[in-house]
């Protein structure tokens, strides 16, 4: 048994205000606590997304009431709200721009829409890309141009971490996060064999935005990583029957393997606890500017081994991609500011006990 700090994940999808079915801030932080995750970044991307003073009180509103742990909110890009954002960044996690195509509506298609939102946002509040390949490119020219820090989410490809690299020698001001999706499974092998051959079982399951890439860039992710600031989940829960349907929407839970995953690669060598401890706590800490949390920390059974199921999981998605993988490390209890949050497949914590640190 050890104890590891409680850690942060820098990427959430919350689901709450608009499509509760999925998940809200209760069952996403509840998955969180189950998971040893203390702190979550909450992504805006909701119905309504989050891009001004009202939507983001709309979301706040229901953290308050509902959040078992801590917790703050990203902003969304819009094409007009650069003014808005810049102002409201004080009390948000940082601004979020989507310059690609996923879930939701906010993609910025026009880079005259990137320019105001660089020119504006407060250099000391973070600016998170979803960029893929040459996009990605464009937003690190951005960070240089516009002399300001951007942290690049869900790193996946070879071409990606190489880039990354190649900026941070140079001194351009960039960090990034790799999901534990995009270090375990590649494309095309399904995971779910669908037992009726149908393919209803496996395909839309492997929907992901960024697309499960190959296995070079599997291994050019494990071999940069120190290039890696950050581990983050982009938990993205959807429900089973959207995840089979004929339009399956794209995107993986992931607060209640993250560090299941992580503590096996430890197990296995390919991770040490101190990188882990770095990337999922310090480093995020450091990136957003977030507090500490006083008198919180994680306790884990290093030697306890089972299967990862989805009947066990708090996310009320039903599902994951990860079901049946043999796993060497346990979450056994949380501590969050003083108080038992969660012990033995419990969460302790109430609705309401956690805290908006950006208010
Ligand atoms: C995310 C979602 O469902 O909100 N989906 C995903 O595949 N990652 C959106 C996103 O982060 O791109
Ligand atoms: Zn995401």
């Amino acid at each position: 048994m050890f104890k590891l700090p409680g850690l942060i994940d820098p990427h959430v999808h919350v689901r709450e205000p608009g499509q509760i079915h999925k998940e809200d801030w209760d069952s996403a932080t509840q998955a969180a606590l189950a998971g040893g995750v203390t702190m979550i970044l909450a992504m805006p991307n909701t119905k309504p997304p989050i891009f001004d003073a009202s939507t983001l009180d709309l979301a706040l509103d229901s953290a308050k009431r509902k959040a078992r742990c801590d917790y703050a909110q990203f902003l969304g890009a819009g094409p007009d709200n650069a003014d808005a954002v810049a102002a409201l960044a004080p009390k948000a996690a940082g601004l979020k721009m989507y310059l690609d195509s996923t879930f939701g509506e906010l993609r910025l298609n026009d880079m005259t829409l990137w320019m105001p939102h660089f020119q504006k946002f407060p250099k000391d509040y973070p600016i998170v890309l979803h960029s893929e390949s040459r996009t990605m490119a464009a937003g690190i020219l951005f960070a240089t141009l516009y002399d300001r820090p951007v942290h690049i989410a869900h790193v996946s490809l070879k071409e990606e971490i190489l880039l990354i690299k190649a900026a941070k020698e140079r001194g351009i001001k960039v960090t990034c996060e790799v999901c534990p999706h995009h270090l375990y499974l590649t494309t095309p092998s399904p995971l779910h064999p669908s037992p009726s051959g149908r393919g209803d079982g496996g395909e839309g399951r492997l929907e992901v935005r960024p697309r499960l890439a190959t296995q070079q860039d599997v291994d050019a992710l494990w071999e940069n990583l120190d290039v890696i600031d950050c581990f983050a989940t982009d938990h993205a829960p959807h429900t089973l029957a959207e995840k089979d349907s004929e339009n399956p929407p794209p995107g993986f839970p992931g607060l209640e393997t993250l560090l299941p995953l992580l503590l096996t690669a430890v197990d296995s060598g390919r991770l040490t606890l101190d990188d882990l401890i770095q990337k999922s706590v310090i480093n995020p800490r450091k990136i957003f500017r977030l507090p500490e949390q006083p008198e919180t920390w994680v306790e884990v059974d290093e030697t306890a081994e089972y299967e990862i199921k989805a009947e066990h999981q708090f996310t009320h998605c039903g599902w994951t991609p990860f079901e049946g993988w043999k796993v060497k490390g346990k979450v056994r209890k949380v501590v969050l500011r003083g108080r038992v949050a969660f012990e033995d497949g419990k969460v302790l914590a109430e609705r309401g006990y956690g805290r908006n640190v950006r208010s």
